[in-house]
């Protein structure tokens, strides 16, 4: 059982953040160290979900305009598979709407599509390398009428 909690850069929960996804992208998938925290971080909303006190998991969403853009979602290996990532993407969509966007986009890496075709993401264009790693986008439209 996870909770979630919403957090700006600012906030001392984001070390363990960085952490975590540092342990993820950098340790476990190779991605250079100086682009895993980028300029993006700082005016990013960043949601954490906790369990005992544990960061477990992780995404940021970069808001530009009517667009929201979710990025750097990292699941602990150890927490895998259990829903947590699911429940991290559909808040982050509640909060990306709350806050007026239109449209979600993302670069998923192609082992990661599935993950987001199932919370409803379609695929645009052609794979990219980001970091070393193809990627494609994705596109989600948010209900606003
Ligand atoms: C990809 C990742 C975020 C998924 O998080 P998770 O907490 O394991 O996912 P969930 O348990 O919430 O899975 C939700 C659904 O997606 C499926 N799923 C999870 N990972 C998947 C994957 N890599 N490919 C296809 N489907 C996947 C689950 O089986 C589940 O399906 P269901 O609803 O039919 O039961 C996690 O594996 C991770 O952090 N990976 C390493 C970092 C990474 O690759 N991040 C993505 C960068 S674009």
């Amino acid at each position: 059982m996870s909770v979630i909690v919403e957090i700006l850069a600012s906030n001392p929960l984001t070390s363990a953040v960085y952490a975590l996804r540092n342990g993820v992208f950098v340790v476990e998938q190779g991605v250079p160290e100086d682009l895993e925290v980028d300029e993006d971080d700082r005016g990013a909303t960043h949601l954490a979900a906790l369990s005992d006190g544990e960061v477990i998991g992780t995404l940021r969403i970069v808001h530009h305009e009517r667009r929201a853009k979710i990025g750097r979602v990292a699941i602990l290996a150890s927490a895998r598979k259990q829903g947590v990532g699911r429940e991290l993407m559909e808040r982050a969509a509640a909060i990306a709407f709350r806050d007026g966007a239109d449209e979600i986009v993302l670069g998923a890496q192609l082992t990661a599509r599935g993950f987001y075709q199932r919370l409803g993401y379609v695929e645009e264009g052609a794979p990219f390398d980001d970091a070393g790693i193809l990627h494609v986008m994705m596109r989600k439209m948010l209900g606003r009428t």
